[in-house]
């Protein structure tokens, strides 16, 4: 499907434009640069966060090819499955969701919110993560041997689709920067996947604006998350019909700590900050780890703003052991 002169299908999941809001109790907390929180976890449906702005587009796709059932698989902490799970109750799907390793001996509030959205939770009794990519096709044919007409999401919901979500959410950022008079010199947002800083990095290109973008990445090494990043910008912008970006539109902090879903001292800290500052909740796996880089940021350049994009993970703020 080329986006180049029209909107790409979307089903309606969101309440945007979600807020950009100041948070100079947090500004004044670092002594540092204006700050400002762009609030996907404000997105207006199940908690999903970023994931919710993806699934519009993949769950119009797959209304569009006329799927029956959506399947795709993660941690038994994922946001990205609870929220596909969420997605396609409302698209009158059904939901088949693989995870990596065995049943949880303590079911997790992501799992929990996915069952009780109707899916069908499976997992791989391979505790690698790599075991969810080796499973779906598998699992896809299964379906397809069945009758079903399954329409595959990767982990994250990491397609070229998916990233374009993030780049009409550029449009939607730069509209109201423009209203509010602001011009942040960094946009910092915590990268998993890799889905939603490729469409920030390709719809900052794609509109020309002036800011660098930071990913916090929290689970790969740098170098294979710039990589994915990378080609996933590129992949959305040949979909947009809009310039590619280049390695030096990628940039990728380690925000990875002790490893993914372990919280870091850090981030710990962030969270703390933001919540007893702004009363502002940041989950331990994602959100508080690029955060502590977006304060860090903030703090070595008082006269260049910078905006953090809140990618949501509420869920995981009941589960603050994380990632098992
Ligand atoms: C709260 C939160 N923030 C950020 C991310 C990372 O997004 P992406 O996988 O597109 O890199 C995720 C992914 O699960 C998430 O749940």
């Amino acid at each position: 499907m080329l986006i180049s002169d029209r909107m790409p299908a979307r089903f309606p999941l969101t309440a945007t434009p979600t807020p950009v809001q100041r948070v100079r109790r947090l500004e004044a907390a670092i002594g540092g640069a204006e700050l400002y929180v762009k609030r996907d976890d404000l997105i207006g449906f199940g908690f999903a966060g970023n994931k919710a702005r993806k699934l519009e587009l993949l769950v119009a796709d797959a209304l569009d090819q006329g799927a029956d059932v959506l399947v795709t698989g993660g941690g038994p902490t994922s946001n990205h499955v609870q929220a596909t799970a969420a997605a396609a109750r409302v698209a009158d799907l059904d939901c088949v969701l693989l995870c990596y390793g065995a049943p949880p001996a303590v079911e997790q509030p992501s799992l929990a919110f996915a069952r009780s959205f109707g899916a069908d939770v499976r997992f791989t009794g391979d505790f690698r993560r790599e075991s969810v990519d080796e499973g779906l096709p598998v699992l896809i044919d299964d379906l397809r041997a069945a009758g079903r007409r399954p329409y595959g999401i990767p982990r994250g919901g990491a397609t070229a689709l998916g990233a374009v979500a993030y780049v009409l959410a550029v449009d939607e950022l730069a509209a109201q920067l423009d209203l509010l008079g602001v011009a942040p010199a960094t946009v910092v947002v915590a990268t998993g996947s890799g889905g939603t800083q490729a469409g920030i990095v390709a719809g900052t290109v794609r509109s020309d604006r002036g800011w660098r973008v930071v990913g916090a990445s929290v689970s790969r090494p740098v170098a294979e998350c710039g990589r994915r990043v990378l080609e996933l910008a590129r992949s959305a912008a040949e979909l947009c019909g809009s310039p590619p970006a280049t390695t030096a539109d990628v940039m990728v902090h380690d925000a990875r700590g002790p490893g993914y879903g372990r919280p870091a001292a850090e981030g710990d800290e962030a969270a703390r900050l933001a919540a007893n500052r702004e009363g502002l909740l940041l989950d331990p796996v994602y959100t508080a780890k690029a955060m502590a880089h977006a304060l860090r940021i903030a703090a070595e350049d008082r006269r260049s703003p910078v905006l953090f994009w809140h990618t949501g993970g509420v869920p995981l703020l009941s589960n603050p052991v994380g990632e098992r």
